[in-house]
């Protein structure tokens, strides 16, 4: 039986240092996204988390993207990591709020010039007619900021998911996989409870 803390954070936080310090993982921050659209259709997507603590999980994205678009319309969202050397899955579900305006120019300050001039240049999931158009828009982008910060775009930000389920999934040989559940009960307190694989 896997061992879990009564705490599913503490579980994620052992979890994940473990995935990062595996040197077949090349980034254990990769996690699969899955918004609901306004007519209940799913979609999902890969992001990277970028902050994860007891408050929740962060990702950044284009506020005119399609997932935020989603998120925007229902704030119920699903997290799903896979560490396959590990043989472990952990999913996370929940709500979303968006990040404050400072924690998101705190993280867009760390990241590079290109991903921030980029992030200026993209109309992330509308149509594209060609890469020239987008080619130009970085040059006119890179030309517009020559010499002075890359501020953050007011149409780029981050997310906040909060859980109000976990699951902690170990493979298994006979596909008689160890599966944990935790559903939170209050505010800081979870029910643990076991889940046929
Ligand atoms: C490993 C990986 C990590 C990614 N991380 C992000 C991310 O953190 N934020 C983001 O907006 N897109 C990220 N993307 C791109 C998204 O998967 C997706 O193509 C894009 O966000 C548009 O999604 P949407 O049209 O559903 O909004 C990543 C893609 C991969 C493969």
């Amino acid at each position: 039986m896997i061992k879990t803390s009564t705490d599913p954070f503490e579980t994620f936080a052992s979890w994940y240092r473990d995935a990062q310090c595996h040197p077949a993982i090349p980034d254990a921050s990769a996690v699969n996204l899955a918004t609901v659209s306004s007519s209940g259709a799913p979609s999902s997507r890969m992001v990277l988390i970028k902050d994860c603590s007891s408050d929740g999980f962060v990702f950044y994205t284009n506020l005119s993207s399609r997932k935020a678009g989603e998120l925007k319309a229902n704030p119920n969202a699903a997290l799903c990591f896979y560490w396959a050397p590990l043989g472990r899955q952990i999913r996370i579900e929940g709500r979303v709020i968006q990040v404050s305006g400072d924690e998101a120019d705190a993280y867009f300050a760390t990241r590079p010039i290109e991903s921030r001039i980029g992030a200026w240049a993209s109309r992330q999931s509308e149509e594209l007619e060609s890469r020239k158009i987008l080619a130009g828009r970085i040059a006119k982008t890179a030309a517009r900021f020559a010499g002075r910060t890359v501020s953050r775009p007011p149409f780029w930000s981050g997310f906040r998911l909060t859980p109000d389920r976990m699951e902690f999934w170990t493979n298994r040989s006979g596909r008689l996989h160890d599966r944990v559940g935790f559903e939170r009960i209050a505010a800081d307190r979870w029910r643990r409870f076991l889940i046929y694989p």
